[in-house]
């Protein structure tokens, strides 16, 4: 059931006109459904029924904290890669314990930060951190909960620039040298080793690689276990696809990931930990915009619409595919016409996407674009002096907005001219 469709002609997320919303907040907008992000984390958590299973929310997919409050209710933990990320999520209400710090180059202050919360685990992905992350500790009077984050060698995720888990990309500990990573962690004063993390990709869209990788994995936890390692979790980390609407591939829904998670991992004796990001907020919002104008060009007829790709990077960066509706659906049936959406930035990558059939649309109307509810206003810049667009949370019929749209002098206040000039 999808929370964004049509009633009577016109869309609706859940049970407000996406036309009210823009009437209120303007255009482009973020609009958020609490129904999905609900329905994602429950099934979530529900493919892990009757297993000790941790679903730390990947904060980076969208880090609003009305949308961190909302899955903290759900009892969400948190996945966080940086100290503002850890403040967010504390602010929305996630308990430290539930909260993992993932990332390649966390700083001594994050460190003592995340410390002082007194988080779950840090996720260490090499040993000039592991070293750092003792001599802090110790500096505190502490030690630090500390799982590796392994890199199994597989091939995962949708695009280059999202894949992890390969020996060549830059994240976690080389498959070779793992093992000597933790006998040093075991010597060391600061250092408390609890388990072993992965990650392998994003927008994964077949469980072959998590197969792959959770064997791996799994008989490395044997291995360190046999050697006195205490491994009490295992972080398989996030990354399963969603289904974007170009029906080229569907990612397999929780419930089987769920099914092979639980079948690989049954006798490891482990805690599970998850790092969902995308598959919990991806289809949960969508980029709400304005056609400003209809343009004919020597071969093709251009829509330009009010989001552009500092507002919503995914398709300039990943060549990604966002399906696209218009809010009212009466030229549905009518006519239609190939076009190419495109925002108004002096840049040929602004395009949302090409040669696409779509109904016909003139200027001022209502546009959508689906799945931005991850990725997009936590990958947004005000590039081009656009100021960050607001964002809007619906829950049932009524909605909120969680933020606000900063104005020119808000933009302008942090910035001045030297007495020099
Ligand atoms: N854990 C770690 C350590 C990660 O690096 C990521 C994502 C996640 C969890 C969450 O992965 P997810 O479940 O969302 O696939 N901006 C790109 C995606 C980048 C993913 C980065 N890491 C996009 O828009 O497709």
């Amino acid at each position: 059931m999808r929370h964004f469709d049509y009633k009577d002609g016109e869309m609706f997320a859940e049970d407000v006109a996406l036309r009210d919303i823009a009437k209120t907040v303007g255009t482009p907008a973020y609009v958020y459904s609490t129904a999905t992000f609900t329905r994602h984390f429950n099934v979530f958590a529900d493919a892990f029924k009757g297993r000790k299973a941790l679903i730390a929310y990947s904060v980076k997919a969208n880090s609003n904290i009305a949308v961190l409050a909302t899955l903290a209710k759900l009892g969400a933990g948190a996945d966080v890669v940086s100290e503002g990320e850890l403040v967010r999520a504390l602010t929305a209400g996630i308990p430290a314990q539930k909260i993992v710090f993932s990332g390649v180059g966390k700083t001594e202050s994050e460190m003592r930060a995340a410390l002082k919360a007194g988080i779950r685990v840090f996720n260490v992905e090499s040993l000039p951190e592991l070293e750092q992350l003792s001599d802090v500790a110790v500096s505190m009077g502490t030690r630090a909960p500390v799982a590796f984050r392994v890199n199994p060698d597989v091939t995962a995720g949708g695009h280059e620039k999202i894949s992890t888990g390969k020996a060549e990309n830059k994240f976690g500990i080389a498959w070779s040298s793992v093992e000597s990573a933790y006998a040093r962690a075991g010597e060391l004063k600061g250092i408390e080793i609890v388990g072993v993390d992965m990650h392998i990709g994003s927008q994964i869209d077949s469980l072959a690689p998590f197969e792959k990788a959770i064997e791996k994995v799994g008989a490395l936890i044997a291995k360190l276990r046999a050697q006195g390692h205490t491994i009490r979790s295992f972080d398989i980390g996030g990354g399963l696809g969603i289904p974007y609407g170009d029906n080229t591939k569907t990612p397999p829904p929780p419930s089987e990931y769920g099914a092979l998670v639980k079948d690989l991992t049954s006798e490891m004796d482990v805690e599970l930990i998850f790092e969902p990001g995308r598959m919990i907020a991806g289809n949960a919002g969508v980029l709400l915009s304005k056609v400003i104008y209809a343009k004919s060009g020597e071969d093709r007829e251009f829509l330009i619409i009010d989001a552009a790709m500092n507002d919503l990077i995914r398709p300039a960066l990943y060549d990604a595919y966002h399906e696209i509706e218009p809010v009212k659906a009466s030229g549905r049936d009518f006519n239609t016409q190939i076009y190419d959406v495109v925002g108004p930035i002096c840049e040929s990558g602004d395009t949302f996407t090409k040669r696409r059939e779509l109904p016909e649309m003139k200027a001022g109307e209502l546009i959508v674009l689906h799945s931005a509810g991850a990725y997009g206003a936590s990958q947004s810049s005000q590039y081009n002096t656009r100021p960050l667009i607001p964002e809007v949370l619906v829950n049932g019929d009524q909605f909120s907005v969680v933020r606000d749209r900063p104005s020119l002098e808000d933009i302008l206040r942090a910035e001045s001219i030297p007495d020099w000039i």
